[in-house]
């Protein structure tokens, strides 16, 4: 029997099994996208469409702002993508896979190995300790509880954290609660990381603080999608997605980064495997 790659670490060395499946667009190497949303609708009773059959692609290494008016679909693309919630119509694929077709189990092994969430207001428990709260973020990925601590303790001194390491949510500035939720979220070493207004609670400084640390994991090899209001953020990010009315309006990308490809405009970091596809809103 086949070993399911969703289930096994990414990084697991030499026992990686091949992947089941192949990337569907090219007869190379080149691996599926990490997000593909094809048509993606999301509706509520009462007539809210909140997506309106949404095409989007976002290729490993890439660094997405995600920007729009409120309640124009924002939230409710990043929580499909992240396989929190479900397209009324519409198919999403995460690392090729046809999230519609994995079981539950499968779907909590996806999120758990290959996502990881930030949220504008922290939702780190109370009471617990950052050590704790980060370890959390491996709870699901069957991770012994020595193990995440330790590599908690390491996440948050890739936050720069360590001298707040014992210290409780409310013991924390609202720019080092955000830290800690990103050691959360990296903890797991996810491919993706989804960041919805990570930085909408902070002031100007804590939120440049939290904006360095995700293009400093970006440089690293993690994807990310971030929504922003900050439109100075968004500028600054290498591709922007605007949304409006549940559907996207523009998707443009800046070749500003040093070793962008010469083949595609996007934002492309050197030494990933970012995409030659581009996409244009309404095409
Ligand atoms: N569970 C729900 N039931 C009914 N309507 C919903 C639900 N969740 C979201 N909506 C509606 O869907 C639309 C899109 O909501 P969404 O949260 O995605 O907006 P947003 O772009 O993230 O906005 P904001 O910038 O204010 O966070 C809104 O009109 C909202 O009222
Ligand atoms: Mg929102």
């Amino acid at each position: 029997m086949r070993r399911d790659p969703v289930i096994e670490p990414r990084n697991a060395a030499g026992t990686a099994p091949a992947p089941v499946t192949e990337p569907r667009d090219a007869a190379g190497t080149r691996p599926p996208p990490v997000i593909e949303l094809r048509d993606a609708a999301k509706s509520y009773p009462g007539g809210v469409h909140a997506l309106r059959g949404v095409n989007l692609t976002v290729e490993e290494g890439e660094l997405v702002a995600v920007v729009g008016p409120s309640g124009s679909g924002k939230s409710t693309m990043l929580n499909i993508m992240g396989t929190l919630d479900k397209p009324t119509t519409g198919t999403v694929r995460v690392a090729g896979y046809d999230v519609s077709e994995l079981s539950d189990s499968r779907l909590s092994a996806l999120r758990a190995r290959h996502i990881g969430f930030v949220f504008q207001h922290f939702h780190l428990a109370a009471g617990r300790d950052a050590v704790d709260n980060v370890a959390d973020g491996l709870l699901y990925a069957g991770v012994p509880l020595r193990e995440r601590r330790t590599r908690a303790r390491e996440a948050l001194a890739k936050v720069r954290l360590d001298h707040r390491r014992s210290h409780t949510p409310n013991e924390l500035s609202g720019g080092e609660k955000q830290r800690v939720a990103i050691a959360r979220a990296l903890v797991g070493d996810p491919r993706l990381l989804l960041a919805d207004e990570p930085t909408g609670a902070l002031d100007t400084a804590s939120g440049e603080i939290v904006m360095a640390l995700l293009h400093e994991l970006n440089a690293s090899g993690t994807t990310i999608c971030v929504i922003t209001h900050d439109n100075g953020i968004a500028d600054s990010l290498p591709r922007r997605v605007r949304f409006k009315d549940g559907e996207i309006v523009s998707d443009s990308r800046s070749g500003t980064r040093s070793g962008t490809r010469s083949d595609t405009p996007s934002g492309a970091r050197p030494g990933t495997r970012s995409a030659s596809r581009t996409e244009e809103a309404g095409s």
